[in-house]
């Protein structure tokens, strides 16, 4: 996720960039640049100094010329190509005059940059970005307007982008465009803007459009001008923005953790992005450890904590599954005082949303001290925990603010299960039609998760009956089980009522005795295989008079005999339903904690990112 800002006609025209990189830091921070462009010249400055980058640029654009009225600026969240200065956007065709910036994944950059580098263009990159400054390079060239020559070029893409590109042979005007990232354009008098989100230009313009996917805008000072792909007018929606400016970081949420909860289609979207060829292989661009290093793999052991510990639990039973190995789950602050035994052909998987979790980042030092390989999942570019294992798989999820883990748990999950499928392709365990059809399933979980959240309702209905509960299990069998875990996980942190995640199967073993009126049971009931044993331990607990909230798939017709109340989710494979089911216990705990007047982002005793051990 990256974030771009452009402007066109203003006599504050750095000033406004540089104060919008900064608001939009949130969405990358890896490396930044700004382009300046006025007739016959594009002034343009670049920095990659990590979460100090924009800092950086400031710094490195006091020497910027001060007369130009138009430009572009971006900070990035690496994707293609390492997070250098290179890379950094804007980024320019070979005459130095188109500059662009982006934020997506162009899906065929490859083939892209293979047909202009053979017609003669010059990369300076590796980004997937560069090949549309090219694009639109030959396309100029042969007379259409910027306008014209960004839509043809954009004809070209496959993959997600919000776009602003300059050139200084047409000066102020800039050409916008989106597919599937988000993009917004704001005017003032004289002055027209982009940017990925609203705050970045909250106090500059006046008024704020939204731009829907494949349609493109070009801004003057004078206003903008809108057409599809195919050059047909289109209008914009025009948004009623009465936010300030706290609100509008939140994007019109009244907190950072309902934004990142209504995040998690994207989240996972993005995280599964690109990361399949055309043939159905399975490719992680940053993973750096060969396929035949992953063949020899033997053991798997994950070492998290908190929700990342849950994901890795969930990790633990799509390996063995779909890959037939053998895998371990560590609390990552035992790991290392347990003496571990690691046997060649180890594999250690820390998973971490922040990377910078010292009982993580610990666990991992010990396992590559006893010879294991080291793959981080990491949210966060170039974390500690991302620089020192041998190899990182990035989740997408964008920068997850409150302290309450939600969008990185499901991007987690994703970017797990198919590290899983990869395994079962490297090690044919699986055939490729399986494979095929569990990847499938797993790119319908953006959209089944969208599904799960427009039932807010639903679960606001069932809160506000609760409010006066004080103890809950939540229970669940197979991957239900870990997902019961973050459901009282969640639950814990931010109404600070007692709470336990339990294997449903488990009760009868001893806390069966704690059920008795009052107490609430929240049964994750969606594994079509384990269904009949959920029930029963529905029936157990209903039976000593727990009051019963269940998450059950839409087709289930069972359940509605069962439980007190029924929260639904779209059916899916078994294996995707932690991605489903942790909505509504999210909404719950949500929902219950603002009953409770807690502060949700900043709940007592926590810390979004734990260094300390
Ligand atoms: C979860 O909501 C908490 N914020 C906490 O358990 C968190 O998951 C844990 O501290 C691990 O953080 P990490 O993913 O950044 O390593």
């Amino acid at each position: 996720m990256c974030g771009i800002i452009g402007v066109v006609g203003s006599d504050e025209t750095l000033a406004t960039l540089l104060q919008g990189l900064e608001r939009l830091e949130y969405r990358g921070y890896d490396s930044a640049g700004i382009a300046l462009v006025r007739a016959g010249h594009t002034w343009r400055a670049r920095t990659a100094e990590g979460t100090e980058s924009v800092a950086a640029l400031r710094l490195e654009c006091k020497d910027a010329p001060q007369d130009y009225r138009s430009g572009i600026g971006h900070t990035r969240w690496a994707t293609h190509g390492a997070p250098e200065a290179e890379n950094a956007h804007p980024h320019l065709d070979c005459s130095g005059h188109v500059a662009i910036i982006h934020n997506g994944i162009i899906e065929n950059h490859a083939q892209l940059r293979e047909e202009l580098s053979q017609r003669g263009h010059h990369f300076t990159s590796v980004t997937d970005t560069e090949v549309v400054a090219h694009l639109v390079e030959e396309l100029r060239a042969r007379g259409l307007d910027l306008l014209d020559a960004v839509r043809h070029a954009l004809l070209r893409v496959r993959g997600a982008f919000a776009i602003a590109v300059m050139d200084a042979s047409e000066p102020d005007v800039i050409v916008a465009a989106r597919r599937i990232s988000p993009l917004v354009v704001g005017t003032a008098p004289g002055v027209s803007y982009l940017a990925s989100d609203v705050p970045a230009i909250l106090d500059r313009a006046t008024a704020f459009y939204a731009v829907n996917d494949d349609e493109v805008v070009r801004l003057g000072p004078e206003g903008f001008r809108a057409v599809d792909l195919e050059g047909a007018p289109v209008r914009l929606r025009q948004l009623q923005i009465d936010w300030d400016l706290e609100t509008a970081e939140k994007g019109g949420f009244d907190d950072f953790m309902s934004k990142e909860i209504a995040e998690q289609p994207d989240a996972v979207f993005a995280t599964l992005l690109d990361r399949q060829r055309g043939d159905g292989t399975i490719v992680f661009d940053e993973l750096r450890i060969s396929d035949q290093e992953l063949r020899e793999v033997r053991r798997v052991v994950l070492v998290a904590c908190g929700t990342s510990l849950h994901a890795a639990q969930v990790a633990k039973y799509a390996i063995e599954r779909w890959a037939r190995l053998s895998v371990d789950v560590d609390i990552a602050s035992e790991y290392r005082y347990r003496d571990p035994i690691v046997e060649i052909g180890t594999l250690v998987i820390g998973v971490s949303q922040s990377g910078e979790t010292i009982d993580t980042i610990q666990a991992t030092r010990e396992a590559q001290r006893r010879g294991a390989r080291v793959v981080a999942i990491s949210n966060i570019v170039d974390s500690s925990l991302a620089r020192e294992a041998d190899a990182v798989i990035y989740t997408r999820a964008g920068l997850e603010v409150s302290v309450a883990s939600t969008k990185a748990f499901v991007a987690q999950v994703a970017a797990l299960e198919l590290l899983a499928l990869r395994l079962a392709q490297l090690r044919e365990t699986l055939t490729t039609s399986e494979i095929e059809a569990l990847l499938g399933g797993l790119h319908e979980i953006s959209g089944q998760i969208a599904t799960a959240l427009s039932r807010r309702g639903d679960v606001d209905a069932v809160a506000t009956q609760l409010l006066h509960a004080h103890d809950y299990f939540f229970i669940g069998r197979h991957v239900g089980f870990p997902t019961a875990l973050e459901g009282a996980l969640k639950l814990k942190e931010i109404t600070y009522m007692h709470a336990e995640g339990y294997a449903a199967g488990e009760l009868k073993h001893g806390p069966l005795a704690l059920i008795e009126p009052g107490v609430i049971v929240v049964a994750v009931t969606t594994d079509a295989n384990m269904h009949e044993k959920i029930l029963s331990n529905v029936a157990e607990v209903k039976a000593r008079g727990a009051t019963v909230i269940a998450v059950a798939a839409d087709d289930d017709e069972q359940i509605g005999a069962v439980a007190d109340f029924v929260l639904r989710v779209p059916r899916t494979d078994p294996m995707f339903t932690p991605m489903i089911d942790i909505v509504p216990l999210q909404l719950l705990a949500y929902s219950l904690a603002r009953g409770l007047g807690r502060n949700v982002d900043r709940p007592r005793n926590l810390a979004k990112t734990v260094t300390v051990e």
